[in-house]
């Protein structure tokens, strides 16, 4: 009889282990899905992101559009458009309204246009975006979602990675789900951006901006589903746990976003558009294109506190 050829295995780290399916829903359960009469989608995976086609968002938007503009968000976590060409300011600000208010990051510069952060990176003053994280989850209220937009793209990299945090919940073990019902964490922009920042800067960003909490699994705010909020720059400890206990829960948690099946990747070219919800993903701006430039325009649309 042959002996049977064992592969070798990788060794991965235990929070990521994990070979075969994974449960990946695209939408809460009971949530509307598909059946658009004005957008066409077409999907980038089976569960977060997809291309939409079918409208102008220079025009302005009609509420109908904009009725299966919000639909689709909460159904594809993240959405993309292409050649929105003379895309101006104001129409970025339109965009952003079918949703919400704008909000100013704090640690942005601004451009003119109110609410709009014009983000320029040669890769060599890069920011803290190659990191997963979720956008202001260090407010009281985070952003509900994002508006970005390419103006200048490098001609290879620079792309742009999110990661369903509805589906990390969904494949944590158990007994995992259980040990985290109930608990809340840390949140604080200081070991991020406080790391470029003089004490005197820091101080008085500090009185602004205190650490907050919030549930480490939260309701989503419209489809109700459970979604892990932890993240690795601004989630800075689980409350209630010795300092050896945060080490080994936070690093499995916030290590989730880093698994493939939860993500889709999206390659930007100029006037494309990408619109996201901040509460059920995180995002990565991938750091591979130095020396070229990458020039995006983003406006964060306020949110309210999140449970
Ligand atoms: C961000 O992290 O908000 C920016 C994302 C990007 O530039 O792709």
């Amino acid at each position: 009889m042959a002996t049977p050829v064992t592969a070798p295995q990788p060794v991965l780290d235990k929070p990521l282990q994990h070979y075969g399916r994974r449960t990946l829903v695209r939408a809460a359960p009971g949530a509307p899905q598909g059946s658009y009469k004005i957008l066409k989608i077409a999907p980038l995976t089976p569960h977060i992101g997809a291309e939409i086609g079918g409208v102008d968002l220079t025009r302005p938007i009609a509420e109908d559009a904009a009725a299966e503009l919000r639909r689709a968000l909460l159904e594809w976590k993240v959405v993309f458009f292409r050649d929105q060409h003379d895309f101006t300011p104001d129409d970025h600000l339109a965009l952003a309204a079918v949703w919400g208010s704008p909000e100013v990051n704090p640690f942005f510069p601004k451009a003119e246009t109110a609410g709009v952060s014009r983000l320029a990176k040669d890769a060599q003053a890069i920011g803290n975006e190659n990191i997963w994280h979720s956008d202001h989850s260090f407010m009281k209220a985070p952003a509900l979602g994002s508006v970005l937009r390419a103006v200048e793209v490098p001609a290879a990299g620079g792309d742009t990675i999110w990661a369903d945090m509805g589906a990390a919940y969904d494949n944590l073990s158990d007994e995992l789900k259980s040990r985290i019902e109930g608990l809340t964490a840390v949140h604080d922009w200081v070991p991020s951006w406080g790391s470029t920042m003089t004490d005197e800067q820091v101080a008085a960003f500090r009185e602004k901006l205190p650490p907050v909490e919030h549930p480490v699994v939260v309701r989503h705010p419209v489809s109700g589903r459970k979604t892990l909020y932890v993240n690795e720059p601004f989630t800075t400890r689980i409350v209630g746990l010795s300092e050896d206990e945060n080490r080994e829960l936070l690093d499995e948690l916030v290590l989730q976003a880093r698994i493939p099946e939860y993500q889709v990747r999206f390659r930007w070219q100029a006037d494309s558009i990408a619109i996201w919800d901040n509460i059920a993903v995180q995002h990565y701006a991938v750091n591979d294109y130095y020396p070229q430039r990458r020039v995006m325009e983003r406006i964060a649309i306020a949110g309210a506190p999140i449970s």
